[in-house]
């Protein structure tokens, strides 16, 4: 079967056996298969963070589990779990439909709620981890229902277990998050949203008055994975020590920079940008004209290969250039 319209690079791979479950039940017996016949197991959400560089030799899960709960806790707070296969942008909605604040910065990210938590996804001065309460995974292992809570988690920027010790032994079966009913905690810090505001002139911004402007802001410069593929941000935006970025700053006046303690955040998009890789193309892959760090499928034929070998002549550039060294935030595969 072809992996294309299951991964948001529309990478043309293919897998000999592939299950969508929908059910716990076919989840199971889909794992059992995988163990009786010996098959490598790939798990896929919405196929939003990952580069499939290769044919699977193995068994594909698409976890389909829908389903979204309401358990109200106190007059302003509400737990609000959702299953693994809901996508993430029509739950954010769910919750706005009925005033839930708290996941409005993170309108219109691509994916499935069950792979939120695996890389903090995080967008316009929010993460998930600001929300976040627990999530249900099955272990597997020993096949058995655990609960992971914020702590066990261990969330860091683009980062939590799931993508470090706990890589590929758990599922995630379904997320809860922690919203307000009533007093929302408006974040605006972030200045493209204090512009797009500003420019649909809304001076007391609502939640739901952010989650426009947030995807007024995303549809501006990120491109439609419907339309050309992609899978967002290709590298993380790395944190460089104060000394050496004041070091780059004598060099690069105009370089850009998130303090962070002895530590500085720099926009990996900036540094792409200025090493001349910004809207241009290699065969079938570019750097998006709109934004350096998202690496797109430009023809539509470009294979996971290309696409990694385009991402690798980029980490090459901007170390010379820089010296830093630049990591990749998508799961190769
Ligand atoms: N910049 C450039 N050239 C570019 C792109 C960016 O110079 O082509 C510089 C500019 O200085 C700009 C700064 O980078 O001010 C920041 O750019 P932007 O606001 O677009 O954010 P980002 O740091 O590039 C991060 C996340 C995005 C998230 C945005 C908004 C990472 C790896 N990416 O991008 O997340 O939407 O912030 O909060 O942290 C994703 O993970 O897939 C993703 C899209």
């Amino acid at each position: 079967i072809s992996l294309k319209p299951y991964n948001t690079f529309g990478v043309d791979v293919s897998a000999i056996y592939f299950a969508e479950v929908n059910t716990s039940e076919e989840l199971l017996e889909a794992l059992n298969l995988s163990k009786t016949q010996k098959l490598p197991l790939l798990l896929l959400g919405g196929g939003s963070n990952l580069l499939l560089t290769k044919d699977f030799d193995g068994l594909v899960i698409q976890v389909n589990l829908k389903g979204i709960s309401e358990e109200v806790i106190s007059e302003n707070v509400v737990l609000v779990t959702s299953k693994a296969g809901e996508n993430w942008h029509e739950f954010v909605q769910f919750c706005l439909d009925r005033n839930y604040g708290g996941l409005e910065n993170l309108s219109l990210i691509p994916g499935n709620v069950g792979t939120s938590p695996m890389q903090n996804i995080g967008a316009y001065g929010t993460e998930i981890k600001d929300t976040f309460v627990s999530c249900k995974v099955l272990n597997l292992e020993t096949l058995e229902v655990e609960e992971f809570d914020h702590q066990k988690c261990n969330f860091g920027y683009r980062e939590s277990i799931f993508k470090r010790e706990g890589k590929g032994k758990y599922i995630i079966l379904d997320v809860t998050f922690k919203l307000t009913t009533k007093d929302h905690s408006i974040k605006t810090e972030y200045g493209a949203i204090q512009s797009e505001l500003q420019n649909l002139g809304i001076e007391n911004p609502t939640i739901q008055d952010i989650s426009k402007a947030v995807i007024n802001i995303r549809q501006s410069k990120l491109p439609d994975p419907k339309v050309i593929g992609n899978a967002g941000s290709f590298f993380k935006n790395p944190t460089i020590p104060l000394m050496q970025f004041e070091v780059l700053k004598q060099k690069f006046s105009t370089i850009p920079g998130y303090p962070n303690g002895e530590f500085v955040k720099v926009p990996a998009g900036w540094l792409i940008e200025q090493c001349g890789w910004k809207g241009k193309q290699i065969g079938n892959v570019a750097s998006h004209k709109l934004q350096a760090l998202v690496l797109v499928n430009a023809t539509g034929n470009a294979s996971g290969k290309e696409i990694f070998d385009f991402s690798t002549m980029i980490i090459d550039s901007v170390k010379e250039k820089f010296g830093i060294e630049l990591e990749r935030e998508v799961n190769i595969i």
